[in-house]
């Protein structure tokens, strides 16, 4: 008997209609849900971090929404945003005074040592976004490199553990679903999982991806 859960048809129709290539922020492309934008909103308000570090910036539109929304919250924020390449980024999101954008792979030691620098001079949590190649190897390599940098207290969101048939993408190959099971069987003691924000409006792109460093 076919099991019908409406929010698993409508994150499928969300995602396979390309809803989310569309979603902007001031007028800049993000690729994300709206639901998991306006949850970042509410964690951010929690957290009040001092720091925001993104890995993957394509158009740049989920780091201006980090800056714009994390200034109102703590004016002394900055955000540091990692991709191999910035040459599609908006340029309104380079003119941004608190977006540091780093070009290099996010699994390379120099993000490890600019966020330790960063760190330093901005005390306080952080908030830590995975949302560059959803390979499984890349992105456990990622949460590998953030285990000398994350201290108790922080935020991770591992974004698109959804592909793979998570419900979307079937035929994918392995993702972050799969390098977070792998990371877990290593580390198992290392976050809490955030179910209850989660499964807040009742599907993300980022299933299993809320993650509280303990
Ligand atoms: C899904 S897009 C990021 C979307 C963006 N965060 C948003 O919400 O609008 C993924 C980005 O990851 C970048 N990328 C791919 N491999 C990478 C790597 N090894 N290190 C860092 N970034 C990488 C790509 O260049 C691409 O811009």
């Amino acid at each position: 008997m076919h099991n019908y859960d409406p929010r698993v048809e409508y994150h499928k129709w969300y995602y396979d209609t390309e809803v989310w290539e569309g979603v902007r922020f001031h007028g800049v492309v993000t690729n994300k849900s709206v639901s998991d934008m306006w949850n970042y909103q509410e964690i951010l308000f929690e957290l009040k971090p001092a720091l925001i570090v993104e890995f993957g910036t394509r158009f740049g539109g989920s780091a201006l929404y980090f800056s714009v929304i994390g200034r109102s919250i703590n004016p002394q924020l900055a955000v540091l945003s990692v991709d191999v390449s910035h040459a599609e980024v908006d340029p309104r999101v380079g003119e941004d005074p608190a977006i540091e954008l780093m070009s290099c792979s996010s699994s390379a030691p120099e993000v490890a040592a600019r966020i330790r620098k960063l760190r330093a001079s901005k005390p306080g949590s952080v908030f830590f976004i995975l949302d560059s190649d959803h390979r499984k190897a890349h992105v456990l390599a990622e949460l590998t490199l953030l285990r000398d940098v994350v201290h108790s207290g922080d935020y991770v969101v591992v974004e698109d553990g959804n592909i793979n048939g998570h419900p979307v993408l079937p035929q994918w190959g392995e993702g972050p679903t799969e390098a977070l099971e792998e990371y877990f069987r290593m580390y198992p003691q290392d976050y809490e999982r955030d179910t209850v924000r989660e499964q807040k409006f009742g599907f993300t792109f980022a299933p299993g991806g809320f993650l509280r460093k303990r």
